[in-house]
């Protein structure tokens, strides 16, 4: 079965002033979408049709792990999106225990995403023995590969941000911020 585009969990106006609706339109409607139909093309009729996102993330290379993790990423990121809220006193806490406080966490999170030079993406991660991180990956690549589990994400794309902040990635990631939907991200713990 072919692999099919999500809807985005919000409209196209709700992320307005973070990112404009001509950014959803074009990332999720362009970027996204091209993933998704360049993931079929690759893998319908072959043996890999019908293996979900993760195993083809955990197993295959090339186009078609560039384009089954793009599809799992962008569809991740926008999960993440659309809260606004606080983190819960007790995930705040684990943050502050792991980074020395929620702002610190912050910080770190932002100056990783920062220094990734080029395409990728930022990400809050969960190790196997339960202990959080920051790490970062470059183009399509994804945590999952290496056994952890993804909490948080945010893409470094440049056409994650172009059109409303144009070179100025440190500005993005200071207004993601506000928009983040911490109860999804507590639910991958
Ligand atoms: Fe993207």
């Amino acid at each position: 079965m072919a692999h099919e585009l999500p809807k985005l969990p919000f409209g196209p106006d709700d992320l307005v002033p973070f990112l404009s609706a001509e950014t959803l339109d074009y990332h999720h409607g362009k970027h996204h979408k091209g993933y998704v139909d360049n993931l079929n093309k690759l893998t319908v009729g072959t043996p890999q049709e019908g293996a979900s996102l993760e195993d083809l993330i955990k197993t295959a290379d090339g186009g078609v792990f560039n384009n089954a993790a793009q599809v799992w990423n962008h569809t991740f990121y926008w999960n993440c999106l659309k809260g606004g809220g606080a983190p819960s006193s007790a995930f705040e806490e684990k943050l502050a225990g792991t980074f020395g406080s929620f702002d610190a966490f912050k910080e770190k999170f932002n100056a990783a995403a920062v220094a990734r030079f080029g395409s990728g993406w930022a990400w809050l991660i969960q190790n196997p023995d339960g202990s959080l991180a920051i790490t970062t990956t470059a183009n399509a690549d994804n945590p999952l590969r290496e056994g952890v589990t993804p909490l948080l994400t945010c893409d470094v794309w440049e056409h994650a941000y172009y059109i409303d902040f144009r070179n100025a990635r440190p500005k993005y990631l200071q207004d993601f911020w506000g928009w983040v939907n911490w109860e999804f991200v507590e639910s991958n713990l």
